[in-house]
């Protein structure tokens, strides 16, 4: 079975995302897939696996050969419903999370809204756009509404720093989020919604962040960050993330599996993000916690393909 498996991307986690495409491919290979690999280079550009540009059209046209589409793009024009999106005009069916469910994820201030609704905790913040001149106050972290793998995003202690944080976050995005800084334990949760309607969670992990910083981009990829499967919670706590987790999974209207990061402080879970296309090499945190359940690397990745045919 030929199945499409598309990474890189014009944004700020290409060479993310190429990590992870290319672990979803060998994977894909090795669970006894013929994996096609397809490649979207920083400028937007297309190319096949053997790296010769094609145009957009002959893009399509590898797409409709394949069984299924696997996007593996994180961040805007990719994990924000675009190629989800592409595959469903050209009538090629695609793991993951449909363009409403991308869209909505990658936007944290709707995200945060959603979840407001559903009663579920944010972090307290101000939508800015490049017209607003906000006055220092107190600890903040400053972030675009759409990035990822914390592109952009600063924490600022002081007065000095807020300027040039705003700066970072406006060279990713239009719209930029203040949020009030939150300490609390770093817990990931991963939801996996299976056709049926039944919806998986795996055990929670627990990302290990030195008191005082963020989990940043060099923790994430310059360093192996330190994870913790499952992460030790009481019932109570666990229910709670849970059940946040899958609300947030079903409101935006998510597919295929999704990660859902919180920070559980004194007060109970405040959600940070849903990210629709999370890190999928097999350190990264969704293929870990599967792991914790028995399920492989490649195990997984034939489930959400099987998932995804007709
Ligand atoms: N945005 C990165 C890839 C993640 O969520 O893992
Ligand atoms: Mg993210």
């Amino acid at each position: 079975t030929r199945v499409a498996v598309i990474g890189g991307g014009r944004n700020c986690e290409h060479d993310v995302s190429l990590a992870s495409a290319a672990a979803v491919a060998d994977g894909l290979d090795t669970a006894g897939y013929h994996a096609v690999r397809l490649t979207i280079d920083p400028a937007g550009g297309w190319h096949n696996g053997d790296g010769t540009p094609i145009g957009l059209a002959a893009a399509v046209d590898v797409l409709r050969s394949c069984a299924v589409a696997f996007p593996v793009l994180h961040g805007p024009r990719g994990e924000d419903g675009t190629l989800a999106a592409l595959c469903d005009l050209a009538g090629v069916p695609c793991v993951g999370s449909p363009l409403g469910a991308g869209a909505l994820g990658m936007d944290k201030w709707v995200t945060k809204l959603v979840a407001g609704a559903l009663g579920i905790a944010t972090a307290p913040a101000r939508l800015l756009t490049r017209a607003d001149s906000p006055v220092y106050t107190h600890p903040v972290v400053v972030k675009p509404v759409a990035a990822g793998s914390s592109r952009g995003v600063t924490l600022v202690r002081d007065a000095a720093g807020l300027a040039p944080a705003l700066d970072a976050a406006f060279a990713h995005d239009d719209r930029v989020l203040v949020e009030d800084l939150v300490t609390g334990r770093e817990i990931d949760l991963a939801v996996l919604g299976r056709p049926d309607g039944s919806r998986v969670v795996a055990p929670a992990l627990e990302i290990v962040v030195p008191a005082g910083e963020i989990f940043d981009y060099g923790a994430k990829y310059d360093s192996a960050p330190d994870f913790v499967v499952p992460a030790p919670l009481d019932d109570a706590a666990r229910e709670r993330l849970e059940r946040a987790a899958v609300g947030m999974y079903d409101a935006l209207g998510c597919a295929g599996v999704v990660r859902v990061d919180f920070f559980l402080t004194d007060d109970g879970p405040i959600l940070n993000e849903v990210n629709t296309m999370p890190g999928f090499t097999a350190r990264s945190q969704v293929p870990r916690m599967f792991a914790e359940t028995g399920m492989s690397f490649d195990a997984l990745l034939d489930l959400l393909v099987r998932d995804a045919l007709p």
